[in-house]
């Protein structure tokens, strides 16, 4: 896809394309056991995974597959968390999204991820919105439920959750066509 914008604004956010040097603040996020429970990736463990991450990060977004964005506070330009959609096949956008612990329950989730589906109901190259969570992430069951992206199917032990022991565990998918 092209020309998808490198910023974004909502009421209280900035959603932007990684730039180098966000390393520290995915590291926050991303090495916090409590926020990436339910991810479908591994807990990080060094600067240099954050690091690598903002490599593929910036470079996805350049070639156009993946768009990850970061979250950023308007009020005092914190990097909370991040977002974004990947393209899973030429119509089809995945969206995800994870916000450090320190800032949950405050609708900054609610905020970002309904602007990117927002953004995505309008974009005429696509054709289906779909997303996914741990069948316990009640938190996302709940964003996704406030946002109206539809309820597909539950799979059963359909998922490897890194962080929950390596174990498969049932994943809620969602999925909205246009
Ligand atoms: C999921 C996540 C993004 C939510 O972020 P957030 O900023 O707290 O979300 P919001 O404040 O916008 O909304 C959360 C909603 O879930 C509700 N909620 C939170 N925890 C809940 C729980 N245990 N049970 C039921 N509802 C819950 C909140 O009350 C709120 O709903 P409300 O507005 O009706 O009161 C955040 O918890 C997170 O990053 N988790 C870790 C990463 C993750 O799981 N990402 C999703 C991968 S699929």
């Amino acid at each position: 896809m092209q020309n998808v914008p490198e910023i974004f604004h909502t009421k209280r956010l900035i959603l932007r394309k990684y730039q180098p040097g966000d390393e520290t603040s995915v590291f926050k996020y991303a090495s916090d056991k409590k926020t990436v429970k339910y991810m479908n990736w591994p807990r990080h463990n060094l600067l240099s995974d954050s690091l690598k991450y903002v490599e593929y990060a910036i470079m996805s977004f350049e070639k156009g597959v993946d768009f990850p964005l970061a979250i950023i506070l308007k009020r005092d330009n914190t990097f909370i968390g991040s977002t974004g959609f990947k393209l899973v096949d030429f119509q089809t956008a995945f969206i995800g999204y994870i916000l450090h612990s320190d800032y949950w329950e405050k609708g900054y989730a609610t905020e970002a991820i309904e602007f990117v589906y927002n953004w995505l109901c309008k974009n005429p190259e696509i054709k289906h919105i779909t997303t996914s969570c741990h069948y316990k992430n009640q938190a996302s069951i709940r964003i996704l439920e406030k946002i109206g992206i539809p309820f597909e199917l539950i799979k059963k032990e359909s998922t490897i959750f890194p962080n929950l022991e390596g174990k498969t565990h049932q994943t809620r998918y969602y999925r909205k066509t246009i």
